[in-house]
C-alpha cells in the first residue's frame, strides 16, 4: 500500500502564520503536524509516500527532508490547490495502480490508523471512510449511515442536517477512486471534493465502508483547533530532561530538550521546551510548548504555543496564545506610555 499526504492549500484561516508558513509545518508540541501524519502511514508499513505539495512547497521539502525516514517519499506539486479530488489526480502516475490511504496532512489522530488499515485489508472494500460523532456537521464532510452502519450518502458541508458523522481527513481507496476523481465536477466552492468522488463508488455500486474513529481527532485547521491538539498531545508524554536546571521547581510531565537552561522559574507541566531555549524567573504553565532558541524571561504564560526563535520578556501573562516564529514582546520603560505593536494582516490581539 502507497500513502498519499496533502500539504498544500493556503491555511486561510491560520493567517497570519500562513503568510510565512505552511499550515501543516505549524508544531504542535514542538513537532510540524505533518510529521504525525508520515509517522501513522509509516507505522501501517507503507514504504513509498507521495507528499501534495502547494503555495510553500520548498519549505515542506526541506522540513521533510530534515528527518531520516527510511521510506521512499516523493513529493508531488499540486499548483492550485483545486481540492482533494484533483490532489489525487495530480497524483497519478505516482500511485499507479496500487491501494493507498491519503492523509491530510493537518489532521492528527491519537491513536494512529493501524486498526482502519487492518479492517480495510479484512473488509476489502473499494473505498473505507474514517468517521466520527462531531457536534459542528456544517464544518464536514458528513456521512449519513443506514440501520446497520452501512454507508448511504456522503455530503460535503452540509446545509441541512443529514448526521453527526463527520468524515475525518483519512482515507483508503483502491485504484477505481481514480476513474471516480475523474467523472465529478467541481462543487460551489469550485473544488474537486474528494466527498463527491466517494459519493460517486457509491452511485456506482461500488462498496464503500465506515470505521469509526474511538479516540480524539483534530482537523488543526484554525487557531482555537491548534491549541487544542497541542493540550491532547501534552496529555500523553513522558517526562524527559535533557537541559539544565538551577533553583526551579518542575512538577507534573515535562520534556526538557538538550541545551534549554531553566533558571529561577516553575515549569508545571504537561509542557515541552524545546532546544537551547533559556527560561529565566519565569512560570511556564500546563499546556505550553515553547520552542526552540527562545529567551523567556520575566513572564507567565500557560496553554500556548511559542515557536522557534522567541524573545518574550518581562511583558506580563501570556495565556491562550499561538506565537509564530522569531516574536519580540517585551517590555519597555521609554515615554510615552502605550503599547507599540507591529503585527502582520489577519493578527488577533486580545488585551484582556
Ligand atoms: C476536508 C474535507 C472534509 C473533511 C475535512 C476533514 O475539508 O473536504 O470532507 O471532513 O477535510 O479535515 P476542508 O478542510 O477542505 O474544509
Amino acid at each position: 500500500m502507497k500513502a498519499l499526504i496533502l500539504s498544500g492549500g493556503y491555511g486561510t484561516r491560520l493567517r497570519p502564520l500562513t503568510y510565512s508558513q505552511q499550515k501543516q509545518l505549524i508544531p504542535v508540541a514542538n513537532k510540524p503536524v505533518l510529521f504525525y501524519a508520515i509517522e501513522d502511514v509509516i507505522e501501517i508499513g507503507v514504504k513509498e509516500i507521495g507528499i501534495i505539495l502547494g503555495p510553500n512547497k520548498e519549505q515542506v521539502i526541506e522540513t521533510v527532508n530534515s528527518k531520516n525516514w527510511n521510506v521512499d517519499i516523493e513529493f508531488i506539486y499540486q499548483g492550485e490547490p483545486k481540492g482533494l479530488a484533483h490532489a489525487i489526480l495530480v497524483a497519478e502516475e505516482f500511485l499507479d495502480d496500487d491501494e493507498f490511504v491519503m492523509y491530510l496532512g493537518d489532521n492528527i489522530l491519537k491513536d494512529g490508523i493501524t486498526n482502519h488499515a487492518q479492517k480495510f485489508k479484512e473488509l476489502n472494500p473499494d473505498s473505507l471512510i474514517l468517521l466520527t460523532y462531531v457536534d459542528d456537521p456544517q464544518r464536514f464532510g458528513v456521512a449519513e449511515l443506514d440501520s446497520e452502519g452501512k454507508v448511504k450518502r456522503l455530503v460535503e458541508k452540509p446545509k441541512e442536517f443529514i448526521s453527526n458523522y463527520a468524515l475525518v481527513g483519512i482515507y483508503f481507496f483502491k485504484p477505481i477512486i481514480i476513474e471516480a476523481c475523474k467523472s465529478i465536477k467541481p462543487s460551489w466552492r469550485n473544488e474537486l471534493e474528494i466527498t463527491d468522488a466517494i459519493q460517486w463508488l457509491i452511485e456506482n455500486g461500488y462498496r464503500v465502508e465506515a470505521s469509526i474513529v474511538k479516540g480524539w481527532w483534530k482537523d488543526t485547521g484554525k487557531p482555537e483547533d491548534i491549541l487544542e491538539a497541542n493540550r491532547l498531545i501534552l496529555d500523553d508524554i513522558e517526562s524527559k530532561n535533557e537541559g539544565i536546571i538551577n533553583n526551579s521547581t518542575i512538577t507534573g510531565r515535562v520534556i526538557i530538550e538538550s541545551g534549554s537552561t531553566i533558571e529561577n522559574s516553575v515549569i508545571k507541566g504537561p509542557c515541552i521546551i524545546g532546544r537551547d531555549t533559556k527560561i529565566v524567573n519565569s512560570y511556564i504553565g500546563p499546556y505550553t510548548s515553547i520552542g526552540s532558541n527562545c529567551l523567556i524571561e520575566e513572564m507567565e504564560i500557560e496553554d500556548s504555543v511559542i515557536m522557534d526563535e522567541c524573545v518574550l520578556t518581562n511583558a506580563g501573562r501570556i495565556i491562550e496564545s499561538l506565537i509564530g516564529k522569531n516574536v519580540k514582546i517585551q517590555k519597555c520603560i521609554s515615554k510615552p506610555r502605550g503599547y507599540r505593536i507591529v503585527v502582520g494582516d489577519y493578527s488577533n490581539i486580545e488585551m484582556r
